[in-house]
């Protein structure tokens, strides 16, 4: 998520722009009210610490970064997941621009017919976008917070996508049939599962012949991004954990300002 609560704070920048400042502070109350609410009917919060101990080694535990929620998945600290408060972030209008979301859909080649999965889909700030570009195919948009599957129903009656289908989700399941989508889209999404070694497993199984799983990250290669730690990802690191389930990567594609999109097949 391009959100300014996950900016690094020591970039000069901050400082010396008093307005983003004030809503700063503004949003990360809203954000520290959403971490905080319960998501009824889950067996995690909405800040992705899960309530249940790990039975299936999988995981390590560890003191919580500050931006962490203390479990560790091959090397790298899982980090909170973004509140349902935090919606009205992920819409901002300036989005397009910081993070020139209109260069994604030409990236992942997409066919009128196909069956896109957005899991993590918050708002359905892709959902709705890319349901016009696949009409005769349809999105699943997953979330595990009922809040944003509430946003996702809005979001369909608003924007007349009857092809956008909402999916309330587990943290360990998206709940999507097998064998039924050609891409599984995860923008700013999968590095707050806290359980993505099922996540990514049950996606696996989800794949049609040929299906493709996209990763949409902040590049934790580069220190120019002004996004707190655990909050970025690597390609090193997305490699050697999609390879423990069985994906490759097909392309890193680079047309992204501050995001890698890296394109894993079978
Ligand atoms: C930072 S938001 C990004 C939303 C959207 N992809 C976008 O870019 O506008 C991440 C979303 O992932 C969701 N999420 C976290 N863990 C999840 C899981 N295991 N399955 C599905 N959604 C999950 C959160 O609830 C949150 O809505």
């Amino acid at each position: 998520m391009g959100s300014f609560w996950l900016y690094n704070q020591n970039k000069p920048h901050w400082r010396s722009n008093h307005f983003f400042m004030l809503r700063l502070l503004f949003l990360s109350f809203l954000m520290a009210a959403g971490c905080r609410q319960g998501s009824s009917g889950q067996t995690a919060t909405t800040t992705g610490k899960p309530q249940t101990a790990d039975t299936t080694g999988y995981y390590q535990t560890k003191q919580p970064a500050y931006d962490g929620i203390g479990r560790v998945y091959m090397g790298r600290e899982i980090s909170e997941v973004m509140g349902h408060l935090g919606a009205g972030w992920l819409e901002r209008s300036e989005r397009q621009q910081e993070e020139r979301t209109d260069l994604l859909a030409d990236a992942l080649d997409l066919k009128p017919t196909d069956a896109i999965a957005d899991i993590g889909a918050g708002t359905g700030y892709f959902s709705f976008r890319f349901a016009r570009i696949v009409p005769q195919g349809k999105v699943f948009a997953v979330d595990i917070q009922p809040e944003m599957i509430e946003y996702l129903n809005a979001g369909k009656r608003k924007q007349k996508t009857p092809n956008v289908e909402p999916v309330l989700g587990t943290i360990t399941d998206p709940k999507l049939p097998a064998n039924s989508v050609d891409i599984v889209l995860m923008v700013d999404a999968y590095h707050e599962f806290s359980n993505p070694r099922e996540m990514i497993d049950n996606i696996v199984k989800s794949l049609r012949p040929g299906g493709r799983v996209v990763l949409v990250e902040y590049r934790a290669e580069d220190p120019n991004v002004p996004i707190k730690e655990h909050h970025k990802l690597s390609q090193a690191q997305a490699e050697k954990e999609m390879k423990a389930v069985g994906l490759r990567l097909i392309k890193n594609d680079r047309r992204l300002p501050q995001q890698h999109i890296l394109i894993f097949g079978k």
